[in-house]
């Protein structure tokens, strides 16, 4: 019998700090998110001096947690250590970077530096093996791309936002009805309240023959809405604003995914990834139009508990680079703007 491999993963990009040990890449032994959202609730959005202190004091703590937790020996018998090198916030990536270099040094380890963004991908590794070529869709608070891969760690992006990614979008929209940063999950809850058709929100980019978005107009245009009846002293129908919102996002979606899926017909598995994955309308949306058109492609979409920023994904993204002995030198630095 093969011997497994465990890769103890840090994941420190944004306001998440998460250590998780992982087995053969797509079995959770731990998974241990510590949240930082009430620290910065107050402020409306991440404040990145506030967010790396935070970092450096919950790392160590999480990583003996994730080993007692994992039901692992300890040290012995992890394999590799495997960290987010970006892209995200340069404060907070680099005690997540500055904690997995030291602990590689220490115990002997080798190193696997892992982008934010393909860890997104691989969290469907937990749903099934990952068949190529497949494509996904990456939709976070940073980033909005939909990526074909050939292969494990071979990335192509063909689509991409514009402007804002629709996670921002989410949250400056959810601002403007005063709903609690980040205001994506509330906003999605406050939408199934409300009927889309009272207000015209733009679909940007929806007839252009590409497979790229565009969503801060839309995102201009509700503050315009909400602008437009603040003059007039009328009061704004929050359900219905929010519920036209995402109608608009949830169609923009659906019309770049088809296009991309009929673009590359040889496409085995869709991926829906990342923080907004979590989107109840996006999901279901999505979901139907796979059954209807695309039947033969198979769909994964992580659990909502795997779709926020978590380490077990860095652990899965990890997991491939570790066959192909694709180790990092101790000499890396945290990589703020690092692509796909
Ligand atoms: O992937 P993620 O956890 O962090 C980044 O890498 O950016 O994504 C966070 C984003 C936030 O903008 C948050 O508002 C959004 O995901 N989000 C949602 C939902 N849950 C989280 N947006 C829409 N609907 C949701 N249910
Ligand atoms: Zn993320």
């Amino acid at each position: 019998m093969n011997k497994s491999i465990f890769i103890l993963a840090i994941e420190s990009s944004c306001d998440e700090t998460s250590v998780a040990i992982i087995e053969n890449g797509s079995s959770i032994k731990a998974n241990i998110v510590a949240s930082q959202v009430k620290s910065h609730v107050r402020f409306g959005g991440v404040v990145p001096e506030v967010a790396s202190r935070h970092h450096v004091e919950q790392i160590s703590q999480l990583i003996g947690m994730a080993i007692k937790k994992s039901g692992i020996s300890g040290w012995g018998q992890i394999d590799a250590v495997a960290v987010t090198q970006g892209p995200g916030l340069v404060g907070p990536l680099l005690v997540g970077v500055t904690a997995a270099k030291t602990l590689a040094y220490i115990y002997h380890k080798p190193l696997i530096a892992v982008n934010h963004l393909a860890g997104h991908i691989y969290s469907s590794r937990f749903m099934s093996e990952l068949k190529f070529p497949l494509l996904a869709l990456i939709v976070s608070g940073g980033h909005t791309e939909l990526v074909y891969m050939e292969g494990d760690h071979r990335f192509e992006v063909v689509g991409e936002t514009q402007d804002d990614a629709v996670g921002e979008a989410y949250d400056k929209v959810g601002r403007l009805l005063d709903l609690p940063y980040p205001a994506g999950k509330y906003l999605d809850v406050l939408a199934q309240k409300g009927d889309p058709r009272v207000y015209e929100v733009p679909r940007a980019m929806i007839d252009e023959e590409n497979l790229d978005f565009s969503f801060s107009g839309m995102k201009s245009a509700v503050m315009n809405i909400v602008h437009n009846a603040n003059q007039r002293g009328e009061t704004i129908q929050s359900a219905d604003l929010a519920a036209g919102f995402q109608l608009a996002v949830i169609e923009v979606i659906e019309t770049k995914v088809r296009r991309a899926l009929r673009t590359y017909p040889q496409v085995k598995q869709f991926v829906l990834a990342g923080g907004v994955a979590a989107n109840s309308g996006i999901r279901t949306q999505l979901r139907k139009m796979m059954d209807e058109e695309f039947s033969q492609v198979e769909m994964l979409i992580p659990p909502l508990s795997l779709c926020g920023d978590n380490a077990a994904m860095i652990g899965a993204a990890a997991y491939p680079l570790f066959c192909e002995e694709q180790f990092s030198n101790l000499t890396i630095n945290a990589k703020p703007g690092l692509m796909l």
